[in-house]
């Protein structure tokens, strides 16, 4: 699509306001500079704003609230009563499930992978236990004995007359992501205009969020480059999931316009020694932010995906005349989790202490 074929916001919206859709956010979201931040990462600093979408509402919030309003529309339609999802402790995704179904009477059912954060009950997991979340603990973490595991639950379940909405498999679930950050777009596209501001970059850890915004900058030709930063996975890996839950959003509300890897930049360098063990430079993006903005990251997603963004300003791969938003893409509770490992790298990096 070029420049003067690209859609208008209200288009935009009006694709997918096609797709059933309940409000579950909190929005718009608020956009906040971050001039202290950009202070700190010196005189060539980009101007740096924060969508703060850690701020969505439901149960400590984050982004995937906005993912859960095209989903509990979907699980409504299908006369859902139960949910399951599989995931680790100290998992955003099951919290949050867990927290919809509490508060629209479906049951939420976890097949917890084991993790290192198993042991004591805390962030995410505590929450999850609070909400009543029905915990299944898995033996091991081979995906074979996950999806094994989730087959034989739905088939129980259905047995016992439940509809469950299978979060992983199901096919628009694994789309609703990008929807919402579609709608989530135009929502940046807006706030930006009305300070002024245009968008250069977008960073955020990967995922269908990130497919969202890129998709709908695609579309509406709005020149921002997405930075999807990997916490996990190889970037191939990551390019090709992006696209393709991207193209599968696209798709299904009749966009012409399709992402492809050239579209987006993927980083995968931040991840460290695997998803879910902090990293030194996501730790030192952890406190950065906390003592510059006030703004907490956890040490899991978005402290890691700020990494990325600091590594750029310093090795001057961004310009001081552009402009960047970070998505805070939520979290938070991960954080208390990871008390230990947070506090030694304050010790380690200032000497005074926690
Ligand atoms: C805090 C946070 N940020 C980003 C992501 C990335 O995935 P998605 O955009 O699909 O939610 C996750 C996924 O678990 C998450 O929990």
């Amino acid at each position: 699509m070029t420049a003067t074929q690209s859609m208008t916001r209200q288009g935009l919206l009006d694709a997918v306001a096609q797709i059933p859709r309940e409000q579950v956010a909190i929005l718009p979201t608020a956009l906040e500079e971050a001039p202290r931040l950009r202070a700190a990462l010196g005189p060539n600093a980009p101007r740096i704003f924060i969508k703060r979408d850690d701020l969505t509402g439901l149960a400590f919030g984050g982004n995937k609230v906005r993912h859960l309003e095209f989903r509990l529309a979907d699980m409504k339609a299908k006369g859902c009563d139960a949910l399951v999802v599989t995931n680790v402790a100290q998992s955003n995704h099951a919290r949050l499930h867990t927290a919809l179904a509490a508060k629209h009477g479906l049951t939420p059912y976890i097949i917890k992978i084991p993790s290192d954060k198993d042991d004591p009950i805390n962030g995410n997991l505590l929450l999850d236990h609070i909400m009543g979340a029905q915990i299944i603990e898995a033996p091991d973490a081979e995906p074979d004995t996950i999806s094994g595991m989730l087959e034989d639950l739905i088939k129980r379940l259905e047995s016992e007359g439940r509809t469950v909405y299978n979060v992983p498999n199901d096919s628009f679930s694994k789309i609703a992501g990008s929807c919402g950050y579609l709608v989530g777009t135009v929502e940046l596209l807006d706030q930006l205009d009305a300070v002024g501001a245009t968008a250069d970059h977008i960073y955020l850890a990967s995922g269908t969020s990130s497919a969202g915004l890129a998709l709908g900058g695609k579309a509406l030709d709005a020149g921002y480059r997405v930075h999807p930063v990997s916490v996990g996975q190889a970037r191939p890996q990551i390019e090709e999931y992006v696209c393709t839950v991207a193209n599968g959003a696209a798709e299904l509300i009749g966009l012409d316009t399709r992402l492809q890897p050239s579209d987006i930049s993927v980083h995968d360098e931040y991840i460290g020694e695997r998803y879910g063990v902090p990293t030194a430079a996501g730790l030192e993006a952890l406190k950065l932010a906390g003592r510059t903005e006030g703004l907490i990251l956890d040490p899991v997603y978005t402290a890691k995906a700020m990494s990325a963004l600091i590594d750029h300003v310093r090795a001057g791969r961004i310009d001081r005349e552009e402009t960047v938003v970070f998505v805070h893409t939520g979290g938070l509770p991960i954080t208390y989790a990871y008390a230990s490992e947070i506090v030694a790298s304050l010790q380690g990096s200032d000497g005074e202490g926690a």
